[in-house]
């Protein structure tokens, strides 16, 4: 049986010939997610990997809603596998944000499903880092969830050499499309024809602009302007005030796809434009009264970065660590007859909090050493009565005879 197109199976490392796909490279990138967002003061949270179709048909847009895994349930309810987890917070924070005090830090990393084209970059499902905060509407907020984004992607030690948050707001979109047409029924047309404006050929993205009332130069002009609106100057001073000006520029090519985006909008590119979108996110101050019918209503602003495009960019740069398995100690059962008391020895080991590993049925003592060098343990350890053991250093080679109440501590 094959797996689905644009899955991946995770295998542990040395990876199989042709395998792409690294669980301990995925367990390097959430550990590194999980430490820096605790760092930043942001609580963990999860939500359904499967949720009511509602939630997206009429809240992230077009482009996502064509890309769903829906289908009717045995209780005959339209459902969807999850595509992004902003909807899914929204709903969390609209029903029960009073209980927690303001502003609200969260994050999360789900597994999402989307139904792309499969392509560089983009597969069918991935995980995402979500950091969101909810209840502050000041650009200060902003800021401090793009220094968080920045110190996430410094944390793999890549650099202002590698990668760029490109800075943009659709408040200077709207202004900008406002100034030039009066029916707000095209704004969503326009946003995202300005999206695509950069994977688009000129010729198709004027066709669009002019049929929307515009032309490719206007755009192109306001683009190439540049200049900071007052709430995008707040947020780079407030990032050059932590020492990170470098890793930020305003961009007015970034708009977002999604439907919900209100105010401050930015993506993270790596430096040599090699790469997909790495990161994305920004303001989106409508979305928890709209999935809670109004009932409830609360600032938010977030981002999400992607393992696929992260992985991809990290091994580009060489900056995936070596994962070796590391096991602190091979027991080695030599006597069948100290087979139980060896077992309580692996136990007294694990119980101490290191990793013992040991031959689960009766083997050759030469080839119970043989796997406790190929698996790189620090040390061995072998029983040579019920109470007494002799361990091994297997780099130095050094033995020495301990009673068997004592033998883990001599592992540290
Ligand atoms: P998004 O731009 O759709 O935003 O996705 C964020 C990141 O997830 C992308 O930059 C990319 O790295 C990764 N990504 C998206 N789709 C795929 C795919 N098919 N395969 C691999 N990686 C992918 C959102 O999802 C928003 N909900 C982010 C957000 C959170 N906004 C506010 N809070």
């Amino acid at each position: 049986m094959e797996r689905l197109p644009g899955f991946r199976d995770f295998f542990p490392e040395p990876l199989p010939k042709g395998e792409a796909w690294s669980a301990d490279v995925r367990e390097y990138i959430f550990d590194r997610w999980q430490t820096v967002a605790r760092r930043y003061a942001f609580q963990a949270y999860d939500g359904p990997p499967l949720e009511p179709l509602d939630l997206y048909t009429a809240k992230s847009g077009e482009e996502i809603v064509g890309q769903l895994y829906n289908f009717t349930d045995k209780g005959e309810r339209a459902v969807s596998m999850r595509p992004e987890m902003t909807p899914t917070v929204a709903r969390m924070i609209a029903a029960r944000e009073r209980h927690y005090k303001k502003p609200i830090k969260w994050y999360s990393i789900p597994q999402l499903f989307r139904y792309e084209r499969q392509q560089k970059g983009r597969l069918r499902e991935h995980f995402q880092f979500n950091a969101d905060i909810f209840g502050e509407n000041d650009p200060a907020a902003d800021a401090e969830l793009i220094a968080l984004l920045i110190d996430v992607l410094r944390s793999f030690e890549l650099t202002a050499d590698d990668f760029v948050i490109r800075l943009s707001s659709r408040n200077a979109w709207q202004d900008f499309f406002s100034a030039h047409c009066s029916d707000d029924s095209k704004a969503y047309d326009f946003y995202q024809a300005v999206d695509k404006i950069e994977r688009t050929p000129p010729e198709e993205s004027d066709k669009k602009f002019q049929a929307l009332g515009f032309t490719l130069e206007q755009v192109r002009n306001f683009i190439d302007s540049g200049e900071p609106t007052e709430e995008l100057q707040a947020v780079l001073d407030n990032l050059a005030a932590r020492g990170l000006g470098d890793y930020v520029k305003i961009d007015y090519n970034v708009i977002r796809g999604l439907a919900y985006y209100t105010g401050v909008v930015y993506e993270a590119f790596d430096r040599h434009g090699k790469f997909r979108a790495i990161a994305g996110g920004g303001r989106y101050d409508q979305l928890v009264s709209l999935v809670s019918d109004g009932k409830n209503d609360l600032p938010a602003a977030g981002f999400a970065m992607g393992d696929v495009v992260l992985a991809e960019l990290l091994k580009d740069r060489k900056l995936l660590p070596e994962f070796n398995q590391s096991i602190d100690a091979f027991v080695l059962i030599e006597d069948e007859s100290l087979r139980a008391a060896s077992l309580g020895l692996v136990q007294q080991i694990r119980d101490f909090g290191l990793n013992a590993e040991y031959s689960v049925v009766p083997q050759k003592p030469d080839k119970q050493f043989k796997r406790a060098l190929e698996m790189g343990a620090l040390y061995s350890a072998r029983l040579t009565g019920p109470q007494e053991a002799v361990i091994k250093n297997l780099s130095t080679r050094e033995e020495s005879t301990w009673p068997l109440a004592k033998v883990a501590e001599q592992l540290v």
